[in-house]
């Protein structure tokens, strides 16, 4: 099929990428010169696994382009994917003027009947003022639908989860695109879901909610373990074995960050309070959140005591593992907690270093993660990157003025870490 995507960040290229490696002709479009520039030479303006390579088979295979153009998206395409950001405002609700003036561009390019599909996280309701807006703003009064079809896919690993999806989620008000959606789905082997607009939008927000209470869940187990003398990863083991349950999403940390669930809960929390319902328990999600990294600053502060002129080691700069995304990123969080206290910093990320550059200044920057520890008073894990698993323990214990090192992913285990020598603190074990 003829497909547009409509904005090229993460979850626009990666859509358009695995739309087009599904045999669709794709069309990528973004207001940014800049980048469509550095696409159209080849380049990426962002990481994620795998995507580079897609990216170039499917463009050598003439399936895959990049246009500023949204005029030539519409007109060359019968499917339009609307994937702009949806920020958070000051006051936790969700910015729409990006989907908004989407709306009213495709609305005016439009010449012939297209199926436009919402893929950006928005509120419930969303759907019907993006048709309204469409319908006012179509001089050429050609028939449309307009479809909710929100993503899931994990920064990381979004090439796995677009092509290997657990259910593909179509919000639609008549049958009429039903049989193109399923078309486009078709190669991903995948169940789909066929439901009202409102729906489809919910399923986005009440999912992200859920797996941010998980989170939060075992957060919160985390200090009964610490107090308690029990250890989360145990807990967390053994719970999730219960398939009701389920181990994933049950790993300790010093909090969630990232584009999506911080915004999303705020968001749902507006949205609620806009229904008449003043969804509590999100709340409390939030708040546990928020008092995680408190407790894990604490626990630095506590050890080390004063941290004025003190120098810490800090791997991991990205929200979360296999990304270069600084966005919400409890580690930069942390990093600017312990500047606050005065501390030197020396961090180290294995892709988000280029990124985190912009939101920290005076900091010194390592290109080599076992080099990160050299004068150290402290090292701390604040992302859970893999590759920190095989650091050079030795090496980082002699580096270190003294052994401590604190361990906000859990990465390694305790009593191993004690018989190397070290302080090692952890989360809820
Ligand atoms: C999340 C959802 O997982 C996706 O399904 C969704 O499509 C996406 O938001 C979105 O709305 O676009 P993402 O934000 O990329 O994906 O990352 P996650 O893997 O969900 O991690 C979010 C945060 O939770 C990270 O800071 C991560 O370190 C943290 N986390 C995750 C934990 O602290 N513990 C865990 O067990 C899992």
């Amino acid at each position: 099929m003829k497909l547009t995507i409509i904005g090229t960040g993460y979850v626009g290229l990666v859509t358009g990428t695995c739309f087009a490696e599904a045999g669709h002709h794709v069309i990528c479009v973004d207001k940014d010169a800049g980048k469509i520039k550095l696409l159209q030479a080849g380049g990426m303006p962002i990481y994620e696994p795998g995507l580079k390579e897609l990216v170039d088979v499917n463009v050598a295979a003439g399936r895959l382009s990049f246009s500023n153009s949204t005029q030539e998206g519409v007109e060359k395409s019968d499917v339009i994917f609307i994937a702009v950001p949806t920020p958070a405002q000051m006051d936790g609700s969700v910015d729409l003027s990006f989907i908004e003036a989407v709306s009213r561009e495709i609305a005016g390019a439009m010449t012939s009947y297209k199926i436009v599909v919402d893929k950006s996280t928005v509120p419930v309701k969303t759907g019907d003022k993006v048709a309204e807006t469409i319908k006012r703003y179509c001089k050429a009064k050609v028939e449309f639908d307009v479809v909710s079809n929100p993503e899931f896919l994990r920064e990381g690993f979004a090439v796995g989860d677009f092509m290997r999806p657990d259910r593909v989620v179509v919000g639609v008000r008549s049958q009429r695109p039903v049989a193109a959606m399923k078309e486009i789905y078709a190669p991903y082997n995948a169940p789909i879901i066929v439901t009202d607009i409102n729906s489809a939008e919910l399923i986005k927000h009440a999912a992200n909610s859920f797996l941010a209470l998980k989170i939060s869940y075992i957060n919160a187990i985390s200090v009964i373990c610490e107090a308690s003398g029990a250890n989360v990863q145990e807990v967390a083991n053994g719970m999730g074995m219960d398939t009701r349950i389920g181990r994933k999403f049950l790993d300790a940390s010093l909090g969630f960050g990232g584009s999506c669930f911080p915004k999303d809960l705020s968001a749902f929390i507006q949205i609620s309070d806009q229904l008449g319902y003043n969804f509590g328990l999100l709340k409390e999600v939030q708040r546990i959140n928020a008092e995680q990294m408190e407790r894990f600053v604490k626990k630095i502060i506590e050890t080390l005591w004063v941290l004025k002129n003190k120098t810490i080691g800090v791997l991991g700069l990205a929200f979360k593992q296999n990304t270069d995304d600084v966005r919400m990123s409890p580690a930069i969080d942390l990093c600017l907690r312990l500047q606050k206290e005065g501390a030197v910093l020396r961090v180290h990320d294995p892709r988000a270093m280029e990124k985190a550059k912009s939101v920290l200044k005076e900091v010194v920057f390592v290109d080599d993660m076992n080099e990160v520890a050299e004068g150290c008073d402290a090292l701390v894990i604040a992302t859970e990157w893999p590759e920190f698993k095989r650091l050079d323990l030795e090496r980082v214990r002699k580096a270190l003025t003294h052994p401590i090192l604190f361990d906000g992913r859990n990465l390694f285990d305790v009593e191993e870490m004690e018989r190397l020598g070290f302080i090692y603190k952890s989360i809820g074990r």
